[in-house]
Parts: structure tokens; C-alpha cells; sequence
């Protein structure tokens, strides 16, 4: 095994364009970066679409499918593509779970509860249609949305495109003898989707909103929307919660006997919700009434925690991990992020399992994140991550580290090009200080990113003189690869992407490469 320690860094959401227009990589001061980039071996990898098993080319990467295809040095067909074939081919109709979920419901309702966009990044409104049409098919007589507004895979101010579709889509279905409509909302970053609980709250408050029905109540999601704009100028994702209500009394509360079906097939965003629908000893928060109802995932989020019990949809078994792999070589494993992305280096980066292969010999340490609108706080935690990587690398009991510096992807989300570029410059300045405590070790530094995001802050105009929108979802860019402190050459090669980064951590640290995996980057 190499005595030389290596020490991996992902700079969330930093991707490479040659466009000057709203590039806040480009805008930034990031002398670190731009050192390494000009005087150690280099490339651009691919981290979207086909490279990282997304249904086309057409898909944006994401920190999903870009820490499992790093973490596992391969491509498995992921979440949106294995739902798309499920469904394609009729099979998730033929699972016991839809059976039982609509033999389950017969007396009561069947609730959609999940991200209604095209994203495609936890979700996408297609899979929503063919359930709810199936579900007609098969005998259900209502069927209520609980729809969370996007605005952070998809334009900022979207929601009314999806709202209108989903009710126009349901108009048409709806008769005498089923009724479908949307119940309850709001933005995903104020109610629901929170992750690695960093916010609790968030999902209380939806469940107040999609459970019980408490909450501000309009006559539409329409109404909800536009009366919220006009009074807190917000953009989508950040919308507060509502509930629809008829005649006073809310259309669509979750009751004993009900069905509920959270149709995300990402899990990060998903667990919590799970948990306070699913887990008997749930004590995160006082859910008031727990009605007695069947929950299913599209997917299962957590196969080591088994969360949710029911799913419908098989996720990727990704095997042969770089974890597994290293940790059969008796390598000692450090991962570190702030709470928003700490998953993305331990849960995501070895395949969505939470449980670690080799407890002996892998320690993970979370830095709690602010719960702030990051825009007035771009540089979040990168110093205080810094602070106790520098000591991991320095204490010499690691031969693995890695670490994700959130900004470029967090603050990017935000659509704030000024924001965005100081995040940026905040990963930089710590990129610093981990490169010198690498320099301290005689260690090898890898530099690179998951996805785009802070690359393209504007969304592409489609008139010259149309206004500048910002833009908050990632991009299909592709993210750069360093390593410093090795004498290697590295292949310039169009379709080198994020699964083949596995395989060069391994020959850094003179493993032999698991056979499944991708090739190395490295020039034998
Ligand atoms: C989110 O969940 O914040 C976005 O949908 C995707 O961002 P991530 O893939 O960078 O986590
Ligand atoms: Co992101």
C-alpha cells in the first residue's frame, strides 16, 4: 500500500464553461484553482446524463448519480431511468405493493405526495401522470396531490407551468366515478424535502399541510401561488406551505384507510418524510394524528435502513464500491462535509447505503450547516470543515480522505450570481490550506466536482434583448480533474467521466482496480 495519503476534494456544483455571461467559476478570484489547473495534469470529465446513468444526454448531472458513479467507479441505470422502464414496460402496476396500495384505498383516497416538475433529478411529473392514470384504471375513486414546487431543477418562477399541466391532465380524467385534484403544497426548501435533517421543521410544517390540512387555505394551488408572490416576491422553491379547501374544509387531509405514495425516486430528500410516515417509534417531531395508512416510496431510499418498507420501484444495487474495495486492503477512510452534503461523501458516495462496510476502518464526520438562505452566507461551513480535515490529514491516521465544499452548488441554487461567486472564492481559499496540509504529509491532492452549477448562473436567453434571468438549477457542463503532488500523465479523452475517478484513487494508493470498474484516468 502507498504510504503517501490521498486526499480527495469535491467542489459541489463547480463545473467548467468558456461562457464569460454569468459564470461565477470564471468570475471568481481563485488563485488556488487556477494554479492547480495551470501547472499540474489536468482534464474535463463528464458528470451528466449517460455518463452517470441518466435516462439522456438531455439530463443534468446531479450529486446523486455524480457520488455514486465516483464512489463506485461505474454507471448504473439510475432512479429516473429505471422508474421511466418500470412503468414503460407496466411493471411497477404488477408489484404486490401497487396492488395493495389500491386495494388499500377502495374506501378512501389515494395521495400523491412529491416534486411536481420535469426536473428528473428527484422526480418527474410523467411518472406522477401514469400513476394517476393507473390508478383510475385499477378502480381508485379519489386521488389527491400534494405538490412541492420545484424552481431549483427547473426555472426559478415555474411552478404555474406544472400546476396547470397536472390540473388539466386530471381535468380530463376526472367523471362521475373518479376525482382527482391537488390538496396541499408549497415550496421544497420551506416544507418536506428537507435532508440529512438539517431541518426538522421543514417537514413538520409539511405535515401539518399535507396530513392534517393546517395551513393557509386558498381555492387552488393557482391562487395559493400567484397570492404568495404577489405578497413575498419569493421564487418557487421557496413558496410557503398551503392547503386546499372547499367550502371551508380542506379537500384532501390524509385519513385511516388512505394510500400514500411519495413518487420522488431520490432519496436524500425523501427519508424524513418516510420516517414520519413509516417508522412506528417516529420521534422527530409531534405529527398531532398519525392516521393508518399504506406508504410507499417510488423507491427504496435506504435498502441498509429498509426506508420506506414499500416501494415500488427497485433502486440501482451498486456493488463493488471503492469503499468495499479499499476497505479489503485495510485503507482507513475519512469523509467530511457540513450537515447539507454530508451524505453526498458517506450515504451517496458508497452506493445510498448508510452503514459503513468496515466501521474499524472508516470514520465520517458531519460540521452542522447554518439553517440560513445561503445567499447571505456563501461560505457556509468551508473553513470549519477545513479546520478538522487539515487535522485528519495531518494526524497520518488516514490513507483516504474526502471531502465536499457545498458552495458552488448551495449558493449556485440561489440564483445570486454575487452570492455565487463569493462561495466559489470561499472553496478556494481553503483549497489553500488543505493543499498545504497535504504538502505537510508528502500526500497527493485530487481536485474535482459532482456537477455544474455555479458555471451558469442566467438562464440562456432566447432573445437578445429578453430580460437576464437567473438560473438555479445545474448545468450539463462538464467539472474539472486534478491531481497534484503526483507524477502522472493523465488521458484527455471525450468520454472519461465521473466512474472512472474510482479506479484512479486506487492506483494512487497502489490498489489494483476492482475488474467492474471503469478504467483510470491515469496513462499506464
Ligand atoms: C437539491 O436537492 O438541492 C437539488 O435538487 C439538487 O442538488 P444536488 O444534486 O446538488 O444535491
Ligand atoms: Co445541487
Amino acid at each position: 500500500m502507498s504510504k503517501r495519503p490521498v486526499v480527495l476534494v469535491v467542489m459541489d456544483g463547480i463545473g467548467i464553461s468558456d461562457n464569460e455571461f454569468g459564470n461565477a467559476v470564471k468570475a471568481a478570484y481563485k488563485p488556488t484553482l487556477d494554479e492547480l489547473w495551470g501547472t499540474c495534469p489536468h482534464t474535463e470529465i463528464k458528470a451528466h446524463g449517460l455518463a452517470v446513468g441518466l435516462p439522456t444526454d438531455g439530463d443534468m448531472g446531479n450529486s446523486e448519480v455524480g457520488h455514486n458513479a465516483l464512489g463506485c467507479g461505474q454507471i448504473y441505470s439510475q432512479g429516473a431511468k429505471l422508474v421511466n422502464e418500470n412503468i414503460e414496460t407496466g411493471e411497477i402496476f404488477n408489484t404486490d405493493t401497487w396492488k395493495d396500495l389500491v386495494a388499500n384505498c377502495k374506501d378512501g383516497k389515494m395521495h400523491f405526495l412529491g416534486l411536481l416538475s420535469d426536473g428528473n433529478v428527484h422526480s418527474h411529473i410523467n411518472h406522477l401522470k401514469a400513476l394517476i392514470k393507473r390508478a383510475k384504471e385499477d378502480g381508485v375513486k379519489e386521488v389527491r396531490i400534494h405538490a412541492l414546487l420545484d424552481g431549483r431543477d427547473v426555472p426559478e418562477t415555474s411552478a404555474l407551468t406544472y400546476v396547470d399541466d397536472i390540473e388539466a391532465y386530471m381535468a380530463d380524467l376526472n367523471d362521475d366515478n373518479f376525482h382527482a385534484c391537488i390538496a396541499s403544497g408549497g415550496g421544497r426548501m420551506t416544507i418536506t424535502m428537507d435532508r440529512y435533517e438539517a431541518n426538522w421543521a421543514m417537514v413538520e410544517q409539511g405535515w401539518h399541510v399535507h396530513v392534517l390540512g393546517e395551513g393557509r387555505e386558498f381555492a387552488s394551488a393557482r391562487e395559493a401561488i400567484e397570492t404568495y408572490r404577489n405578497e413575498t416576491g419569493v421564487v418557487d422553491q421557496d413558496l410557503p406551505g398551503f392547503v386546499i379547501a372547499k367550502d371551508g374544509k380542506p379537500v384532501g387531509t390524509i385519513e385511516d384507510g388512505d394510500s400514500v405514495i411519495l413518487f420522488n425516486f431520490r432519496g436524500d430528500r425523501a427519508q424524513e418524510i418516510s420516517l414520519a410516515f413509516d417508522n412506528e417509534n417516529f420521534d422527530k417531531f409531534d405529527r398531532v394524528r398519525v392516521p393508518n395508512v399504506m406508504y410507499a416510496g417510488m423507491l427504496q431510499y435506504d435498502a441498509d435502513l429498509c426506508i420506506p418498507k414499500n416501494f415500488l420501484t427497485q433502486p440501482p444495487k451498486i456493488k463493488y464500491t471503492l469503499t468495499e474495495e479499499l476497505c479489503k486492503h485495510n485503507i482507513r477512510e475519512y469523509a467530511i462535509s457540513e450537515t447539507q452534503k454530508y451524505g453526498h461523501v458517506t450515504y451517496f458516495w458508497n452506493g445510498n447505503r448508510s452503514e459503513k462496510v468496515n466501521p474499524a476502518l472508516e470514520d465520517y464526520v458531519e460540521i452542522q450547516s447554518d439553517v440560513v438562505p445561503f445567499e447571505q452566507r456563501p461560505w457556509m461551513k468551508a473553513a470549519e470543515i477545513t479546520d478538522v480535515l487539515c487535522a485528519a490529514i495531518e494526524s497520518g491516521n488516514y490513507d483516504f480522505l474526502r471531502t465536499n465544499y457545498p458552495n458552488g452548488d448551495m449558493v449556485g441554487h440561489t440564483g445570486n450570481f454575487e452570492a455565487t461567486v463569493i462561495g466559489v472564492e470561499a472553496v478556494d481559499l481553503q483549497l489553500a490550506r488543505v493543499k498545504k496540509a497535504v504538502d505537510a504529509v508528502n500526500g497527493i491532492l485530487i481536485v474535482t466536482a459532482d456537477h455544474g452549477n455555479a458555471d451558469e448562473m442566467y438562464e440562456k436567453k432566447k432573445k437578445e434583448d429578453a430580460p437576464i434571468k437567473a438560473k438555479t438549477s445545474h448545468t450539463l457542463n462538464k467539472v474539472p480533474f486534478i491531481i497534484y503532488g503526483a507524477d502522472v500523465e493523465l488521458k484527455q479523452d471525450e468520454n472519461l467521466g465521473l466512474s472512472n475517478v474510482a479506479a484512479t484513487v486506487a492506483d494512487l494508493l497502489e490498489v489494483a482496480p476492482n475488474e467492474h470498474w471503469n478504467e483510470s484516468i491515469i496513462k499506464k
